[in-house]
This record gives structure tokens, sequence and C-alpha cells, in this order.
């Protein structure tokens, strides 16, 4: 019998068959081996993080009617189905329901570890040069500006101030982009989005210098 790691990435692959771009499967990939990587620097179960890390996307509440549930359904079913134990999809589940950016400060203290790795893969897939790409990717599917002169960009921007700043991509990185790094929640994952923090302000330099044409 396959086991459930191989299983699950059958399952994610088949499920995510013409995601958009920035959940497709690579990033799914992405998050799974940087979950991977983290783990190996932190005493935590290595079967919880996979398996939360292959299906934190699998039904993305944005693309389901704002269904924050369905998810959670697709991912007990199919756990269910492996056999999987009560209480590893408990963990999983747990996951899923609270790894996301906009939950930020409703989620309780004490987090488990394994929220915690995953979480940082995720939002380290969101920065760096994989993080600019999948950035303007998005802005380029909504047809927004990707960058307005009139607008001073700032970091902590509130909601109202970027809808006033015409929602740009450039925009996107003050708004949450740059507040990442100081997110993390392992050593590892620091020191990752160190690197790609630094990489996006390089990023942000020159694309002012070519857009002033300096
Ligand atoms: P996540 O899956 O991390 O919650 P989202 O679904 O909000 O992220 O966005 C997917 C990708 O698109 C991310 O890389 C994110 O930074 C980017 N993105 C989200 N909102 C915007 C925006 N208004 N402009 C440009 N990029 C965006
Ligand atoms: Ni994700």
């Amino acid at each position: 019998m396959k086991n459930l790691i191989e299983n699950t990435v059958e399952f994610v692959k088949e499920k995510l068959e013409g995601a958009e771009a920035g959940h497709d499967w690579f990033h799914i990939e992405r998050v799974w081996k940087l979950s991977k990587k983290i783990a190996e620097t932190e005493n935590c179960n290595q079967e919880v993080v996979e398996l939360a890390a292959l299906l934190h996307d699998i039904a993305d509440p944005k693309f389901h009617n704002g269904d924050e549930t369905l998810a959670l359904k697709v991912s007990r079913e199919f756990l269910e189905s492996q056999n999987a134990g009560e209480e590893l999809i408990e963990q999983v589940l747990f996951i899923i329901k609270n790894i996301s950016f906009k939950n930020r400060g409703e989620v309780p203290e004490n987090l488990p570890v394994e929220l915690k790795i995953v979480q940082d893969a995720d939002r380290i897939d969101a920065i760096g040069a994989i993080g600019i790409g999948r950035t303007f990717n998005f802005g380029g599917f909504k047809n927004n500006p990707m960058y307005d002169p009139h607008v001073e960009p700032k970091l902590n921007m509130s909601k109202e101030e970027y809808k006033k700043s015409n929602g740009t991509t450039i925009n996107h990185f003050y708004e949450k982009l740059l507040l990442l790094k100081d997110l993390m929640n392992t050593e590892k994952g620091k020191e990752i989005a160190a690197e790609r923090h630094d990489f996006m302000l390089k990023f942000l330099d020159q694309f002012y210098k070519e857009w002033n044409v300096d």
C-alpha cells in the first residue's frame, strides 16, 4: 500500500488541476518543501506538517463563494478515506483553518508548532522573487495598474488608504508583502524570509529607478 503522504500528493494534484496560477500545484509543492525544510529545525510531528502543507489550499474560500468550511470538509473526507486517525485529522484541520494571513490577531496563543511551520512556509512563498511574480500575476489578472506615481508608498497602509491608492500592484508590497518577514514564527522561517525581504527591497529600488528613468 502506498503511504498517506504519497496518496495526498496525488489527491491534491488532481484536485488543483486547472487552478489559478497563484494557488496551483506548484505553490503547494513549494510550501510543502519549505515546510519540510523548516520542520527539520523544529521538534514537531512531521506527518502533520506535510499533510497540512499539502492540503492547505485545497478549497480556497475566494473561489468557492466564501465558503470557509469547504476545505475542512474536503480534507476530512479525504483523510477519513485514508483511514487516518481522528487525532491526526484534528491536528491537520486546525492548521488549515488557522493558517491564513487574514486571521492574524485572531488566532489563539500557544499555537501548535506544526501550524507555525506551515504558516511560515505559506508566507515565505508570498515574498522574494516568487512573491513578486505571484503579485504581478495577480495584479495583471485583475487588470490593476502596476504603480501610481501620485501615491506615496508607505508601510502598514490601512485598507482604506489601500483602496484610495487604486490597488496598484506596487502598493500590495506595502500593504502585505513587506510586513511578512516580521510575522515569521520560526527561526528558520526568519532566516529565509530575511533574504527574500532584502531582495524585494532591491527590486523596489530598481523599479523606481527605472520608472523615473534615473
Ligand atoms: P494567500 O494565498 O497567501 O492568502 P492571496 O490569495 O491573498 O494569498 O493572494 C495570492 C497571491 O496574490 C499572493 O502572492 C498575494 O501576495 C497576491 N495578491 C493578493 N492580493 C493582491 C493584490 N491586491 N495585488 C497584487 N497581488 C495580490
Ligand atoms: Ni497557500
